[in-house]
């Protein structure tokens, strides 16, 4: 593998391997210090992003390497109508591995095909976010010990919820996973993740718009925000922003083994008074995707430790 386009570019045994890697370097994080050295890695932002730049250039600043970038398209020569492919092109003669987010699908796999240095897709328009599946992935194992055998509940923008799509693809290969998929009418799970990942293996699943009639089967509940940014109208997004809102009293009917999860950032829809459950995990997928990503560049840095 050369670069990261989409959570199916990695084998079952890969994604093991990286699971490993990270919980090798949460336990001893010394003896990954200087495995980059003299390493640098480009993040181009197009879109705004706190958790997945941060983290990624963490990631390689805890590995002894350097970062160089930018985080808002206005301070790079797209302002003057350069393509992305060419600025992809011209960081690759400056960096040795490249991590970028573009609000177009599709513009990380385009950028691929012009450079020689492996490029990290970190989030593309509503199609996918594979490094942020690797977190929820590390997260999973961590707290239920598995990643197959679980009924997983998905919450409310399932439509553009980029997150939503990677995370399905990558457990939808594991054994007796079930999916609740709960959102407004109009932001349902796209036919083609569900002619593409659900149909084709048989996956069962269950869509309905009410969170409490499901709540109690979940092992896991994923809640994620509306995607105002790929609205193309304004009254939409007012009208369905707070479609659901996750409360302590609305968590009473649930497991006590739940994980609540949520790639961030939140908005509303779940309440801070939810932060103190024992059940709540969306901070640790914080914490673990920094470690999952300093697995992924060694792994496309070809780095054995
Ligand atoms: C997500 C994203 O960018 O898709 N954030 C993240 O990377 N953790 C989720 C979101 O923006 O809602």
């Amino acid at each position: 593998m050369k670069h990261l386009m989409d959570i199916t570019d990695l084998t079952t045994s890969q994604i093991d391997e990286l699971i490993n890697t990270a919980n090798k370097i949460i336990s001893d994080p010394e003896k990954y210090q200087d495995t980059c050295k003299r390493k640098k890695l480009a993040t181009l932002f197009f879109e705004p992003s706190t958790r997945t730049r941060l983290s990624f250039e963490a990631a390689m600043l805890e590995l002894g390497g350097s970062v160089l970038g930018f985080s808002t398209s206005d301070g790079s020569s797209s302002v003057k109508g350069e393509s992305v492919t060419d600025t992809v092109q011209t960081v690759g003669y400056y960096a040795d591995i490249i991590a970028m987010r573009h609000p177009k699908e599709g513009a990380p796999l385009a950028a691929s095909k012009r450079t020689t240095v492996p490029i990290i897709n970190a989030g593309d328009g509503g199609h996918s976010h594979p490094t942020q599946t690797l977190a929820d992935l590390l997260t999973i194992q961590r707290e239920k010990g598995r990643l197959a055998n679980l009924t997983v509940g998905f919450c409310g923008d399932l439509k553009f919820g980029r997150t939503v799509h990677s995370l399905i693809n990558a457990l939808s290969r594991y054994e007796g996973i079930e999916y609740v998929f709960i959102s407004p009418k109009e932001l349902v799970i796209p036919d083609y993740v569900k002619a593409g990942m659900l149909d084709n293996n048989k996956i069962k699943y269950v869509e309905t718009t009410n969170i409490d009639e499901f709540l109690p089967k979940l092992d896991i509940l994923y809640m994620t925000r509306v995607q105002r940014e790929r609205f193309f109208n304004e009254a939409d997004y007012i009208r369905l922003k707070d479609s659901y809102i996750l409360t302590p009293d609305k968590l009473k009917s649930a497991r006590e083994d739940l994980s609540i999860m949520h790639p961030l950032p939140r908005v509303n829809e779940i309440s801070v008074k939810v932060d103190d459950d024992l059940r709540a995990c969306y901070f640790k997928q914080v914490k673990n995707g920094k470690y999952i990503r300093m697995a992924l560049i060694l792994m496309l840095l070809d780095i054995k430790v």
